[in-house]
């Protein structure tokens, strides 16, 4: 089992006196047993007051834990992680051998620049690019991923559609690929199953994987 950050360190510390700093912290996120020969630790730079993608939400942490846990399927397979904010599962992917793209918002060029220091930081290897849901960049058509990830992307309704029809591309794209996303129930007109049957639509065919991270459900869903 991957142990869950147990550490932060505040690389600018407010103290009474200054004024709000950057905020900016590394929280470290270990997998497999300490001492074991796999076992790995992975540095997230998070920024508390950015919005969404600057700091690690909790779907992160269990879609980290799914594809440790799945290590053997992601070994040698072209993974993109989309909305990857602070990119754990993504990270996790490429330390147990995946090839990775990592991609957030074009527009968050904040996000996009810390998604590389983080590679730089944990010394993996992966691209980086934006990909903004539902725009149809030339770089997009040449992606052809195995499995495609997302944490803690359906979350807002008004970006369902772009969402859903960048997924579908994508996995019309690549035969025999997967999406497999974390999902958290902030409230009741949000539940999963409610949502299912419309990304299931949009994905016709193609099989999709939810794990769910909210606080009193985790089923998964297929
Ligand atoms: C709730 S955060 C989740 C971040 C990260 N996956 C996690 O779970 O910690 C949603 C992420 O989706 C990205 N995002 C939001 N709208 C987007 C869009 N239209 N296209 C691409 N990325 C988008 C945000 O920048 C942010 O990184």
């Amino acid at each position: 089992m991957a142990a869950a950050a147990a550490e932060e360190e505040e690389s600018s510390p407010r103290s009474s006196s200054s004024p709000p700093t950057q905020m900016t912290s590394i929280s470290r996120h270990s997998f497999g047993e300490s001492g074991q020969p796999h076992a790995f630790t992975l540095e997230i730079i998070e920024n508390m007051q950015e919005d969404y993608g600057m700091f690690i939400w909790p779907c992160s942490i269990a879609l980290a834990e799914y594809v440790w846990q799945q290590r053997s399927q992601f070994s040698g397979a072209t993974v993109i992680e989309l909305g990857a904010g602070t990119s754990l599962p993504g990270l996790v992917a490429a330390k147990v051998g995946a090839e990775v793209i990592l991609t957030d918002d074009s527009s968050r060029l904040e996000v996009l620049d810390n998604i590389r220091k983080m590679c730089d930081l944990n010394k993996v290897s992966c691209k980086v690019m934006g990909l903004t849901w539902g725009e149809w960049d030339t770089p997009l058509f040449s992606l052809a991923p195995k499995i495609v990830l997302g944490a803690d992307v359906l979350y807002d309704t008004n970006d369902f559609d772009d969402l859903f029809a960048t997924i579908t591309f994508m996995l019309q794209n690549s035969a025999g690929s997967v999406f497999i996303t974390t999902y958290h129930n902030r409230s009741g007109h949000h539940l999963i199953e409610y949502l299912m049957p419309e990304l299931m639509q949009a994905l016709e065919y193609h099989r999709a994987t939810c794990l769910s991270a909210g606080p009193q459900d985790d089923s998964t869903c297929h």
